[in-house]
Order: C-alpha cells, then structure tokens, then sequence
C-alpha cells in the first residue's frame, strides 16, 4: 500500500515540474510566473482542485512518442476567489510552449463544460504557442470545439481571459469571444499571424510588439480591455473584478455590505460643471464621488477616453457604469466609443447587472474618416444595446444631451426606467451657435444679429426644462443628492419585470 502512495506521489511530483527546471528558469528570467504559480495566485489559498494531471498527448509523429510530459501544457481545475466558485485554466509555456494537442484541449473543454454546468465563471490563462505543429489537423479540431464552448457559454457565465505570454494563431479567438481580455503589459502579445508570417506575406518588419503588445490592443485596436504592469498585478485585479460579477446569468451579482451611507450628500458636486460650456471636466470625478467607496473598476480605460465605462457598486449592489468624457474629444461618440460602449451594455444586461449613463455629449463625431469607417454602422450598435436591454436603466444628464446622440445614451424614449437631469443640462438638437447658423443663415454676416439669435436659442433650449415638460425628464436634481436619487431609483426598480418580443436571436448591427 504504501508504494502504491508513494507511487501517486511521484506522479504528481513529476506532472508539477512541467517542463522541467531550466525551462521553469527561463520563465522567471522573462518576467513570468509558472502556469501553476499563477494559479496560485489567482485563486484563494489552498483551493485549487487540480483535474486531469496526468493526461498525455497521443501524437507519435516527429520523435514525440518519447517526449510525453504529464498535464501535456496546460493546468486545468476549479477553486475560489473570495470564497465563489471559479473554473481556470492555465497555460504552461514550459512545456511544448503551451501550446495546444488534442488532449489538451479536451482538458481546457471538460472546464469549460464543467463550469457551464456549475454556472460559474471561467479565466483563461494564456501563455502558448498555439496549434502544436506536430500534431497539426487534430489540434485544429480542439481550437473548434473550445470556440464553440465559448459561444454557448456566451451570457451564460462570465468568461475571462487574461495573455500573460505570446498568444498566437489559434490561441487567439477562444479570449476574443470571452468577455474580458486581460494583457500583461511587456511580456504578453496577441496576433493571428506573428512577424514572420507577416515579413513573408506583406514585406512588413515589425516587432512582436508593435504587432500585437498591450499598446496596440488596449489603445488601437481595443481587443484587451486592460493591461496590467506585471502577473501579480493582473492575477490581483481579475480578482478584483470576479468579485463585482455573477457566478452566471442564473443569478445576481453578489451583494457586498458598505459602510458607505447610500444616503450621503456630496456638496462638491454643485460646482463639477464649469461656467464656460466649452470648458472640459473629467466625468471621473463624478463616478468616484457618488460609488460607494470611490470603487471603480475601469474597462478598457486606454481605449476610446471619450467614453468610460466599468463596474462599480451602489448601496452593496452591482452596476454597470456608462459616461461620456468630455475631458477627451469633449466625450462625442465615435466609432470606438460606440462599439466600446455597446460591448459593456450588452454585458451588463446578459448578467442582469443594472446600468447608471450619465451623460454629457456633444453629438456624433463628424468628419469623413468616421463616416467611411461605418460610423452608421457602429453608433447603431449602441442604440441597438440600450435599445434592447432590459435591465434596470438609470440615466443622469449632467450637460450637454445634444441630437442622435441624446437619443441613444439611455433616454427615455429607448426604455430608460428614471432619467434624471441636472440643472446644468442641455437637452437639444444641437448646440445653440451650430443651430443658429442653418437656421438663420441669412443674418451670417451680422455678427451682432448672431450673437442675439444664439443667446435666444440657448435661453429656449440650453436647459433641461424643455424635456422636463414633456416627460422626457423625470426629474431635474440637485448634483449633491445624486448619490441618494440614484440608490432609491435602484431600489425602486428591484422589481423590475420586462420583456423582449420572442425571437430566436436578434440581428445587432455587426
Ligand atoms: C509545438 C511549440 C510551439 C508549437 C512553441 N513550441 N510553439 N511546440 N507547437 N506551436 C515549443 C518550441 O519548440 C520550444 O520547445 C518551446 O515551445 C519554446 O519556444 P521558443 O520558440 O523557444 O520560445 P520563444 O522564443 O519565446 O518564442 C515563442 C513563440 C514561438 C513566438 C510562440 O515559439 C513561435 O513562433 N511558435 C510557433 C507559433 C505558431 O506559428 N503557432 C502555430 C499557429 S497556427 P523547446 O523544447 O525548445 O523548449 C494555429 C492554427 C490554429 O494556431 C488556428 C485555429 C483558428
């Protein structure tokens, strides 16, 4: 007996070593953590249950009969983050940098299937070279069927990766249909072909960085929501968020007690929007001051500035958090900003998380690089999530609510549940100079005649009373109760019952 014991041991003991000690050292020597040290991290102490250790791959091509190492590249099982249940998997570059053979990803797909059928959530860890070439077709095989995974699980569980290495071809697409792509910001890249692929096909000479690092895809391109300084920062963070989340869409987002009075005034926010119209504040300052705790965690906040979205908590409670900023292209929604936005709208209404707009937007972007870039296209996307969520729908105008862009940013008219304004707001087809100039487009050349037209104008709509009449507006607020008007709205809507017409699926503007 006690051999066979000691013979589990061992087996253990070697599927741990992973790639062995000098690959492990060249691991560290770049910055990075283990594949099991990662998880370690990531989850509470002494909770990983670790399944299926000992698998091997079955390839006997290219001398890899001989070359079998228990857990075959990745680290699969389930623990906890603050006590709730998490399913994770976790590459291991050490061995055939982590990347991906059919037995491999069978191990990835029982997570996933596993934690479907939990209902809890799923964090990918990435680290891997993808298709393991001596495998080839087979392993092809796998990406499919983790993909597939990942688009049932779609709105079903939150699903998170984080790219703490290369993540390269088929490694790719399962963390871009997730919901949340984390990168690690000097040792992770993200691209479907890397350089050499491109030097061959193109002629381009670019990095790995330049082609797919944090910069480019938590800046430009937006695919990462985030990116962090380092494993421990990332790992530390996800934490941080799993916590704002539902296990799945089966429930709500947990409750968590704060000792911030849901009650409290905030005097400061009676003087946030300067005299000068023109003049930018940072729409931050608002959300920190009214959350409870100054608690926000940010999505994608080095992508499309002139939008900010993220999750935050109010009175104990979840919510999803949409502003424009007008401390960045005074807070117009462009092409990015609209996807950005939409994305995170649709997230929250998927795990019944109850969304807070506050607005101040001076339209749509114009110019033509938008309009031949789609921005038809995209904008409707956001008009498309407001449109159809049916979650608890709070809106707060702080200024400018100008045109389409009034329209989509969680009116009344698109089902917003309580919309207030602030006196400060501005709700009109345009801003009063713009205005002025179509419809007195005679008197252009009286610079005097102007001046008196425009004051006209913003007298009659540069105010939040004109929407007020006619019910567009439930309320103009005094800035320093928000905090309080917007935590007895989310009471007054936990009840909250509605429903889409039946359809299979409906047809977002893609
Ligand atoms: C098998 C692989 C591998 C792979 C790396 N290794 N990628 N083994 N299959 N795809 C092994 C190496 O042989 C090496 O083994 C170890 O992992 C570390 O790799 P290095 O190249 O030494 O590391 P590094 O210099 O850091 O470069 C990492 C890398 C590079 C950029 C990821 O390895 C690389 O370019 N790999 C190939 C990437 C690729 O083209 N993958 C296929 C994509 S096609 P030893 O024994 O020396 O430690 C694809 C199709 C699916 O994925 C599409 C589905 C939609």
């Amino acid at each position: 007996m006690k051999q066979i014991l000691e013979e589990l041991r061992k087996r253990r003991e070697r599927a741990r070593q992973g790639g062995g000690e000098a690959r492990v050292q060249a691991q560290h020597a770049k910055g990075k953590l283990t594949a099991r040290e990662r998880i370690d991290l990531l989850l509470d102490e002494g909770s990983f249950e670790e399944f299926d250790m000992f698998v091997e791959h079955r390839i006997t091509e290219f001398g890899m009969a001989d070359q079998r190492i228990p857990g075959d590249g990745v680290v699969t099982g389930w623990g906890a983050i603050n006590g709730r249940t998490v399913f994770v998997f976790s590459k291991d570059f050490t061995v055939f940098g982590g990347s991906l053979s059919s037995a491999h990803a069978e191990k990835i797909l029982k997570m996933q299937r596993q934690a479907m059928k939990v209902g809890a959530p799923i964090i990918g860890l990435f680290d891997a070279g993808g298709a393991r070439i001596q495998e080839g077709v087979a392993a092809l095989g796998g990406y499919a069927d983790i993909f597939l995974e990942n688009t049932l699980a779609s709105g079903v569980i939150p699903q998170i990766s984080v790219i703490m290495g290369p993540c390269a071809g088929g490694d790719v697409y399962s963390p871009a249909i997730t919901d949340f792509i984390f990168m690690v910001k000097d040792t992770s890249y993200m691209y479907v072909t890397g350089p050499d692929v491109v030097k061959t096909v193109t002629h381009e000479d670019v990095s790995h960085a330049d082609l797919g690092g944090y910069r480019v895809h938590a800046m430009k391109s937006g695919v990462a929501h985030g990116g962090f300084e380092n494993d421990l920062e990332a790992l530390t963070q996800v934490r941080r968020l799993v916590d704002f989340l539902p296990a799945s869409n089966r429930e709500k987002a947990p409750r968590r007690e704060s000792c911030d009075d849901p009650v409290r005034d905030e005097p400061s926010l009676d003087t946030l929007i300067p005299g000068n119209p023109n003049k930018a504040y940072d729409i931050k300052e608002l959300i920190l001051k009214v959350v409870d705790e100054a608690d926000f965690f940010e999505i994608s906040p080095d992508f499309a500035r002139n939008i900010v979205v993220g999750f935050a908590r109010m009175d104990g409670q979840t919510v999803g958090i949409v502003a424009n900023q007008p401390q960045v292209l005074a807070g117009v929604l462009d092409i990015d900003a609209s996807t950005k936005a939409a994305r995170f709208v649709r997230f929250c209404d998927a795990f019944e998380i109850a969304l807070i707009t506050f607005v101040d937007v001076p339209g749509f972007m114009p110019g033509t690089k938008q309009e031949q870039g789609g921005l038809i296209r995209h904008g409707a996307k956001l008009l498309f999530a407001y449109a159809e969520a049916t979650v608890p729908k709070i809106t707060l105008i702080t200024r400018k609510a100008y045109g389409g862009a009034y329209d989509v940013m969680a009116s009344k008219h698109l089902r917003g549940d309580i919309n207030y304004a602030w006196p400060t707001a501005e709700i009109a087809v345009m801003g009063s100079k713009g205005a002025v100039e179509i419809i007195f487009r005679a008197e252009t050349g009286d610079p005097e005649a102007i001046a008196v037209r425009e004051a006209e104008y913003k007298a009659q709509f540069a105010n939040p009373f004109v929407a007020a009449q006619r019910g567009f507006i439930d309320d103009v607020i005094m800035p320093h109760g928000t905090r309080r008007r917007i935590v007895r709205a989310l009471r007054n809507l936990e009840g909250k019952q509605l429903q889409n017409p039946w359809k299979k699926h409906d047809n977002i503007p893609l």
